[in-house]
């Protein structure tokens, strides 16, 4: 079992007091808090090893290296070859950049799935990419009751006019986790791509790229305890095959031809201590044993994180529910925690998100209010218009103190 208390002590942000008092974070799916291993890495990267790349002196041979050491990390991150996964400013950037080659791929004849569940970021490249090559856009719908994807609906849209599905693994504003292997066995079967849009299921389970199969998976380091950058997976053929719109000095070699310009090296420091510092769960939590692979280690280390966030998600249902003008969206069926991540919507009678938010935010709990950029969600569930949703969004390092205490602070509100 998680010990919370040891793991906390390793966030600095935790320790910190704001307004003279100690904070709750439940803001995480914003952005985690950053573990101490991250600010190191960032430090000794920008303190002794600062240099541009592929130089012959030793602080370039060290960022080298550097670079060289993240892209392992990120590629057992995602289960995938370290030159399949391409290094960029976040995941929304990272989208708007493949969408710009795969246009040359897209024509008036072609559809293009997306979902009412997710991030808009999963939404605006794929729909803008559609204007440009005159190709049509297909809503996947939701539904309301339970938040999760109208599976039957989507599956129906899906033909051999479609070249994309676009779709969240996991919804930043509701929490559900969608069964993206059947969807992108859909779309295999019709030889669409598919885009797997897993920013908010990193921070809580192992990703595997090579067994869902998908085409491209992205997801970004500051929601699980890293800095801000972003990590697009792509299969090999496709990124090979693909233009990349990058200067000429940049030869053909995977990933950097994906990399514009100087990378964020810090950055890519900074996410490999992430990376460590999880799978380092799998060896004082999980069992693992120190020479395990990374790989092996963050799979231990994910289901250590689960079984953990499984009570906190009980805790945190169980207590909105007794309070009886407290509206729960998404999944709260016992039956499905594992269909949802600790990321949990409400509303409260009588109060608008951002009044709910503001109070919570008076006794030091942070969370966030409005639609989280997931705007389609937030039109179909009719809350758009009065202020969304208040969002609470739990990691691992969060405790049921904290929840009985938020849960204490929503009843008094
Ligand atoms: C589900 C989801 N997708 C995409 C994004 C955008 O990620 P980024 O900030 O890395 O562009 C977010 C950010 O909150 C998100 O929650």
């Amino acid at each position: 079992m998680l010990d919370v208390q040891a793991v906390r002590q390793q966030f600095p942000a935790l320790a910190e007091r704001y307004d003279g008092k100690p904070a709750i974070f439940f803001d995480n799916p914003g952005g985690t808090q950053v573990h101490e291993s991250v600010v190191r890495a960032m430090t000794e990267y920008m303190t002794r090893r600062n240099a541009n790349t592929h130089g012959v002196f030793a602080t370039s041979r060290l960022s080298d290296e550097t670079i060289d050491y993240a892209r392992q990390a990120a590629a057992d991150l995602l289960g995938a070859a370290p030159e399949e996964v391409v290094f960029g400013n976040n995941m929304t950037t990272l989208t708007f950049m493949l969408g710009r080659s795969l246009a040359a791929e897209f024509g008036p004849d072609d559809e293009i799935v997306v979902t009412r569940l997710d991030h808009d970021a999963n939404v605006s490249p794929w729909v803008m990419l559609a204007e440009d090559t005159g190709a049509q856009v297909r809503w996947a719908d939701v539904d309301m009751e339970t938040c999760t994807l109208d599976m039957d609906h989507l599956k129906s849209l899906i033909n051999e006019r479609t070249r994309l599905v676009a779709v969240g693994y996991a919804s930043n504003a509701v929490g559900t986790i969608n069964d993206v292997k059947t969807i992108i066995g859909w779309a295999k079967a019709v030889g669409a791509y598919s885009y797997i849009d897993a920013v908010q299921y990193a921070p809580h389970a192992l990703i595997d790229v090579k067994a869902l199969d998908c085409d491209f998976l992205a997801c970004s380091a500051y929601k699980f305890f890293g800095p801000h950058v972003g990590l697009l997976y792509g299969k090999r053929e496709h990124l090979q095959r693909l233009r990349a719109y990058r200067v000429r000095p940049a030869g053909e070699e995977l990933p950097g031809k994906w990399e514009t310009g100087t990378k964020n090296h810090e950055g890519m420091a900074g996410t490999a201590a992430a990376i460590d510092y999880i799978a380092g769960l799998g060896v004082t939590y999980g069992g693992v044993a120190p020479s395990a692979s990374r790989r092996e280690k963050l799979a231990a280390a994910w289901q250590v994180v689960g079984e953990y966030e499984y009570l906190l998600i009980d805790r945190l249902i169980s207590g909105l529910k007794a309070i009886p003008t407290v509206r729960i969206y998404g999944i709260t069926s016992r039956l499905d925690w594992d269909k949802r991540v600790a990321t949990v919507s409400i509303r409260k009678e009588g109060l608008t998100p951002e009044a709910l938010a503001l109070k919570l935010s008076d006794q030091n709990v942070f969370v966030w209010n409005g639609n989280f950029y997931a705007v389609s969600i937030s039109e179909r569930l009719g809350v758009e218009q009065s202020g969304g949703l208040v969002r609470i969004g739990l990691a691992h390092y969060n405790t049921l103190d904290e929840i009985d205490r938020c849960l204490a602070a929503i009843d008094r509100a």
